[in-house]
């Protein structure tokens, strides 16, 4: 199939060539990940950065997070944009003091069980904390997909995006004794592909790990690729 030894390339990839120095990286603590994710879904790593420090220096625990009054947390987030973030954020921390007993739930599944975190942000979440093999499908990712796999049509329709979920899920990791680090190294890597390598303008395909089975690439049409959404 066009999805075999994807994975393998993006995990040995990502292990000598990705980031490994950010500062959520250096933790499999669900709600420090947690975090991260919601504040880097709309906004630069630069710009997340001090935010994520503020944060967690004043709320060391999702305890401290949940007990906190609203208009604390939304001055901490000032500057970040995107306020339901915030609202959500603290709406999520509060679900998992009351609902899960303070204990991040166990399961991508039951991630997305909160409020304003989707099936990819979920994902994320259990990949990184927990090793779960779940795939995440972002923008950036869509992007990497709809190009290596040559997948036609707007990403942001529900058909195409059902297609590209289909390969997400055909392109994971094997299951193996190697899967819960595999995962870590396989959805950080995808994030820097396209962050890095598969950019939106001008993607770097000289320097890509899954050049050699890029659908995109072998017809010349990077450029194409994502469709471009009709408006
Ligand atoms: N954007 C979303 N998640 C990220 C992560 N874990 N590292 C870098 N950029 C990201």
């Amino acid at each position: 199939a066009a999805t075999r030894g994807f994975a393998e390339r993006v995990v040995t990839w990502q292990r000598q060539h990705g980031r490994h120095a950010l500062p959520w990286q250096n933790t499999h603590d669900p709600y420090r990940i947690w975090l991260s994710e919601i504040m880097l879904q709309q906004t630069q790593v630069a710009t997340v950065m001090p935010y994520y420090a503020r944060f967690l220096e004043r709320f060391p625990t999702v305890a401290d997070l949940a007990a906190a009054p609203q208009a604390v947390v939304m001055e901490l987030w000032a500057g970040l944009g995107y306020y339901a973030r915030a609202r959500n954020l603290h709406a999520c921390a509060q679900q998992v003091v009351e609902k899960w007993g303070g204990k991040f739930p166990p399961t991508a599944e039951d991630i997305q069980t909160l409020p304003g975190i989707g099936r990819s942000t979920a994902a994320a979440i259990a990949a990184f904390a927990y090793g779960e093999r779940s795939p995440i499908l972002d923008g950036n990712v869509k992007r990497v997909f709809a190009r290596h796999f040559g997948i036609h049509g707007d990403p942001t329709t529900r058909a195409v995006e059902l297609r590209m979920w289909d390969y997400a899920e055909k392109a994971l990791p094997p299951i193996g004794p190697d899967t819960p680090d595999a995962m870590r190294s396989y959805t950080q890597g995808l994030m820097d592909l396209g962050a890095t390598i598969c950019k939106r303008g001008d993607p770097d395909c000289g320097v890509c790990p899954v050049r050699a089975t890029c659908v995109a690439l072998r017809e010349a049409r990077q450029h194409e690729l994502p469709t471009a959404r009709i408006r």
